[in-house]
């Protein structure tokens, strides 16, 4: 097989639409296209029963109760459900919410609208992997303690939260726990019950759905929580988020979820065996490889390195047909250094020289060896390699 050209390593960004999902979704924009809360006729209900349909297989990717899962727009707005939806409920509780520096913005900038209206936020440092310091955790909740929101796994740098011992942590505070799951839905196993997880954000793009669909899994039971509105209408989706539902995206995101689950295992497998082999090549052939994130608390399908002494803009200037990142997609266009591999302690240089390479289901070994090809050669032009 040959490599396609330019060869996509960017998977934490987007994930093509799987062909399976999209044919499931073509019939919802023309053919089938009622309205899920016209329930009055056949057009209608029939949405009704895909969206459901669709509810159950996401609620089944991550073990939860189909009534738990609420659609959003993508994992920024169910961030911002998760953060600002829990300040009026629990007031009577208290206004101290504890997240951590290596957040997405979706949730970085919601806790800091939250500060502006007299909320009080800790945000909690990272160690050199990326994890928060569970007694650190415990230290910061107080009796006004609210909510704890830490990401499952870091879009940046792949690092994957110890997400059992902060659930449990939660639990025995009586603290809601909010996980940012974007990146880890779909690519490793998620149990909201065994984990001890109240609410939860996914995006149907990052695990081969359509772009603009995702979800918050809110917690019904043992114990219910309750989220107020961020956006205000016709009551769709127990009010928590107004709005006509997407149906074809909610139906691609169902399947998506499916696949997902069904494929998992496997999945994960090829694609942790593809990243080793890409470090190892590397470390081999360049001086100054150093793996960025958790060396084994980490997504399958994610490598962050930094090859010391080099700029991350100069070896993406060279890998014109190698798609990959400086860093995350939205802060692409950002000049700054990563604000997560700052978070690690290592100073910003590490930070300006750090590449994220990350694979997916379309990726193939030749597309592996093609990019190490690449990436050897490139460094061999910024002179790092003897030619
Ligand atoms: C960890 C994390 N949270 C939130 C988001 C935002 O997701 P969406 O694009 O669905 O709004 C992303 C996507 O970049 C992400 O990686």
């Amino acid at each position: 097989m040959t490599t396609r050209r330019p060869v996509y390593l960017d998977f934490n960004a987007t994930t093509p639409v799987d062909k399976r999902v999209l044919a499931a979704m073509l019939p919802y924009f023309s053919e089938d296209f009622g309205n899920a809360a016209s329930a009055t006729h056949a057009f209608g209900r029939q949405a009704l029963a895909s969206v459901n349909h669709a509810r159950q297989q996401i609620a089944s990717l991550i073990n939860a109760r189909p009534n738990e899962i609420i659609f959003t727009s993508g994992a920024t707005e169910s961030d911002n459900i998760a953060l600002l939806g829990v300040a009026e409920p629990y007031a009577h509780k208290g206004d101290h919410i504890i997240t951590c520096v290596t957040e997405h913005k979706a949730i970085l900038d919601s806790a800091k609208r939250l500060e502006k209206l007299g909320k009080r936020v800790t945000y909690l440092p990272v160690d050199a992997f990326g994890q928060v310091d569970l007694d650190q955790l415990r230290q910061a909740i107080t009796p006004q303690t609210i909510l704890i929101s830490i990401m499952a796994a870091n879009n940046e740098i792949g690092t994957v939260a110890p997400l059992r011992e902060i659930g449990r942590i939660a639990r025995e505070h009586g603290v809601i726990f909010h996980t940012d799951a974007a990146q880890y839905a779909g690519h490793l196993p998620l149990d909201v019950e065994a984990l001890n997880i109240d609410l939860l954000s996914i995006s149907a793009h990052k695990l081969y759905g359509p772009k603009g669909i995702g979800a918050l899994y809110v917690r019904r039971e043992n114990p219910r929580v309750d989220v107020s509105p961020v956006i205000f209408g016709g009551g769709h989706e127990q009010g928590i988020r107004s709005g006509t539902l997407n149906v074809p995206a909610i139906v691609g995101f169902g399947a998506a979820a499916e696949w997902c689950q069904a494929e998992l295992e496997e999945e994960a497998a090829r694609l942790r065996g593809y990243c080793a082999r890409i470090l190892d090549e590397l470390s081999r052939h360049i001086e100054g490889v150093e793996l960025n994130g958790h060396p084994t608390q980490r997504l399958p399908h994610n490598l962050n390195i930094t090859i010391r002494g080099t700029s991350s803009s100069d070896f993406i200037a060279l890998l014109d047909d190698v798609a990959l990142s400086a860093g995350s997609a939205c802060n692409a266009a950002n000049p700054n250094p990563s604000h997560v591999i700052c978070a690690l302690g290592f100073g910003t240089e590490r930070a300006l020289s750090s590449l994220r390479l990350s694979v997916g289901r379309t990726t193939t070994l030749e597309d592996v060896d093609y990019a190490i090809g690449r990436i050897i050669e490139a460094s061999r032009i910024l002179q790092l390699v003897p030619a």
